[in-house]
């Protein structure tokens, strides 16, 4: 079982017409044709959404996408129109809506990867490869690889696992030069992303982008290089051979895996709400990745 422990209703806008609801963000199409999308509060973690909201989120994930847009401007055309809000929208929208052109999505989740971790390391663990790539031996929890690799993967359905596949079966889909292109921009964001975290001392050990057509144009569309599609590390406490702390929902699992949650991620019972102390570190957690890749402070 997974899914939304509770599915929210769309919001009525005049001019706006509902297209979906995410895990995370509620997408609206407006007069002009154009995209908004709107990112919320909740938080997904072993395939649910949960019950509980993290407070500041939805705005701390669009203001961060927001910053690395720019920061990565002359890598990749971004699908960003603008950041005011739409007339008639409700005013917590601010900040947490943006205005995108919609791109004809190409049905790929691009994954970069500098660092083992994840499905990653259980694949190495198995065949000494990564999404069919051969790796080096000698590779354990947290290793820096020799160059960053390119491990697409399919994108699944709310409540659905999201699938490694090989490089072949990406350009069977989309065709050679499509996944090409895919390989060659995701792996130049991702190099640009890492430089730029590193000087601020966060590892980005991977992330996954979304990339779509705006006629002939490969676009970067979804989010970018936030604690929801990416694993930041702080650098000082690196240290390969183990699970290393991260910028994300690290509280969320590890509580809802410990016995206090009474929940069995393997029963068929949905997730309980999650308790305050739970939902203040991780609203922490995503403030300070703001503010350390940024550098700027956010209230
Ligand atoms: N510019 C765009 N045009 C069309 N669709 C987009 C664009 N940017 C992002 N999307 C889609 O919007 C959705 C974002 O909401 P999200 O909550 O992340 O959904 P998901 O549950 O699919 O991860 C994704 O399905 C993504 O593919
Ligand atoms: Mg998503």
């Amino acid at each position: 079982m997974s899914g939304f422990v509770d599915k929210p209703e769309p919001i009525e806008v005049p001019g706006l017409v509902h297209l979906h609801t995410g895990k995370v963000r509620d997408l609206y199409q407006n007069e002009a044709g154009d995209l908004v999308m709107v990112a919320s509060d909740r938080i997904s973690a072993y395939d649910w959404v949960l019950p509980t909201e993290i407070p500041d989120k939805g705005r701390v994930l669009t203001q961060l996408s927001l910053w690395w847009f720019e920061q990565l401007a002359d890598v990749v055309p971004n699908h960003v129109l603008s950041t005011d809000l739409p007339e008639g929208a409700p005013a917590d929208w601010q900040g947490r809506a943006l205005v995108c052109k919609s791109l004809r999505m190409l049905p790929v989740e691009c994954v970069a990867r500098g660092y083992l971790t994840g499905s990653g390391l259980a694949e190495y663990n198995e065949t000494r490869t990564v999404c069919g790539l051969a790796l080096p031996e000698g590779l354990t929890d947290g290793s820096e690889l020799p160059a960053p690799i390119f491990t697409p993967a399919t994108k699944a359905a709310v409540g659905e696992h999201d699938e490694n596949v090989p490089y072949e079966e990406v350009a069977r889909q989309v065709g050679a030069e499509t996944a090409a292109q895919l390989r060659q921009a995701t792996l130049a964001v991702y190099g640009r992303g890492r430089d730029i975290a590193r000087d601020r001392g966060i590892i980005l050990a991977d992330t996954k982008f979304e990339f779509g057509f705006d006629g002939e144009t490969l676009v970067i569309g979804d989010e970018v290089l936030t604690p929801d599609s990416s694993r930041f590390w702080p650098a000082d406490q690196w240290e390969p051979g183990r699970p290393q702390p991260s910028y994300d929902k690290q509280f969320v699992r590890d509580w809802l895996t410990s016995p206090d949650s009474g929940w069995d991620r393997r029963s068929e019972q949905p997730p309980p709400a999650l308790p305050e102390h739970v939902v203040s570190a991780t609203r922490a957690r995503y403030v300070e990745a703001y503010e350390r890749l940024t550098g700027t402070s956010w209230s």
